[in-house]
């Protein structure tokens, strides 16, 4: 019988325990054997996820991580390991060989399309003319002004590295730019002002496409429309990292720009890439993130229409794991762009369970 037995890293973050959730109901409903290991550094959060072993280990930038991880594949006889958070996947792939060499499968991006930097993601879209926001990368005072003069106002200020809209701020003026600037050297966020960029201002539709390949081959891809963040007061952006509303919709333009993404950051696209598409007032779109990694809630919308359609097709994590074993061949599962159904909208909110509903159809299902 086949072995089945996951390594789950990060599984206490939201995304971590969304991914266990859909890999136990897609082995539920493929009535497989399933073992999931998960770990995290937090010792909180790893009670969440629903696993049959919890270890835990240090942070990702922690000397002994790859150590531990590969520790605990020998122990637990790990088959597959899945990193969920992309500073953990990062560091797995930079030590791929490791990994394989101990006889372990991973389905993992090349490490250069993991986590770039928004100067490298900005400018491997301009070589392959996908739209960008223009862009100015500051090096001195000088360049806030001409940046204001190039672009025009509003502009969108944001660091160069790290995820969750980190250090993004709407400016209006060179002072508001140069004031946040400012701030975050003295509280010590950024080192520089090369760690910035000021971008055009996009305020239109804020959207998600994700895409899952193999060896360069497209297996399915979906896009949605985030229509409302949680706890939005609370942020100076209104951005609070991951959507409490988002919708479905199939628009060729989008799923077009979206491939046109994946494959500028990556000639041959490997494993599972989010990509986040800004449209500005009059409906242009831009690209301002391509990563390969997932965003938090793929893996709750595969679950979430798997189990409305009790079909393990929309599972794209369970997918993911099966042509990660090899248990699945890329032919067999064919190419699937716009995956799940238009219009379907999903509603979530802390402590108020999770909501899918068909509202063409006026039907709605009870998810979590
Ligand atoms: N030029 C822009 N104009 C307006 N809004 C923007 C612009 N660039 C990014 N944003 C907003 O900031 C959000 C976060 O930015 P983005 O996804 O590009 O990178 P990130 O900081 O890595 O975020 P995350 O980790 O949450 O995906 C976007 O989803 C979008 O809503
Ligand atoms: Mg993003």
């Amino acid at each position: 019988m086949q072995s089945n037995r996951v390594l789950l890293t990060g599984s206490g973050g939201i995304g971590g325990v969304n991914f266990a959730r859909a890999l136990n109901f897609g082995a539920k409903l493929n009535k497989l054997d399933l073992f999931i290991l998960g770990t995290d550094f937090n010792d909180y959060y790893i009670k969440l996820p629903k696993l049959d072993a919890a270890e835990k280990t240090p942070r990702h930038s922690d000397p002994y991580f790859v150590g531990r991880l590969k520790e605990l594949i020998r122990k637990y006889k790990i088959d597959f390991v899945h990193p969920n958070p992309s500073s953990e996947a990062k560091v797995v792939a930079e030590h791929l060989l490791e990994f394989k060499r101990l006889g372990t499968k991973t389905f993992l991006p090349k490490v250069e399309s993991i986590s770039p930097s928004k100067e490298f993601i900005w400018k491997c879209m301009r070589d392959h003319d996908v739209p960008v926001p223009d862009a100015y990368f500051l090096s001195n005072h000088e360049d806030i002004k001409a940046a204001f003069k190039m672009m025009g106002t509003p502009l969108w200020i944001r660091a160069k590295e790290g995820a969750g809209a980190r250090l993004s701020l709407k400016v209006a003026s060179p002072k508001e730019a140069e004031l946040w600037i400012s701030l975050n050297l003295i509280q010590g966020r950024v080192r520089s002002m090369k760690d910035f960029v000021l971008q055009e201002y996009f305020g239109g539709r804020d959207i998600a496409f994700d895409s899952l390949w193999f060896d360069g081959k497209l297996i399915s891809s979906s896009t949605r429309v985030r229509l409302e963040y949680p706890m939005k007061h609370i942020s100076l952006t209104g951005l609070t990292g991951t959507p409490s509303v988002a919708r479905i919709i199939h628009e060729e333009k989008l799923t077009k720009l979206g491939i046109e993404s994946v494959k500028a950051l990556d000639r041959k696209p490997h494993g599972f890439y989010s990509t986040d598409i800004k449209e500005d007032d009059s409906g242009n779109s831009a690209i301002t993130e391509v990563d390969g990694k997932w965003h938090t809630t793929a893996s709750l919308w595969g679950y979430a229409l798997a189990k409305v359609r009790q079909d393990n097709s929309f599972n794209i994590a369970f997918t993911y794991l099966q042509l990660g074993l090899g248990q699945k061949s890329p032919k067999e599962y064919g190419t699937h762009q716009d995956l799940y159904p238009e219009g379907f909208t999903m509603i979530r909110q802390m402590d108020s369970g999770v909501v899918l509903s068909d509202q063409e159809n006026r039907r709605s299902w009870q998810i979590l």
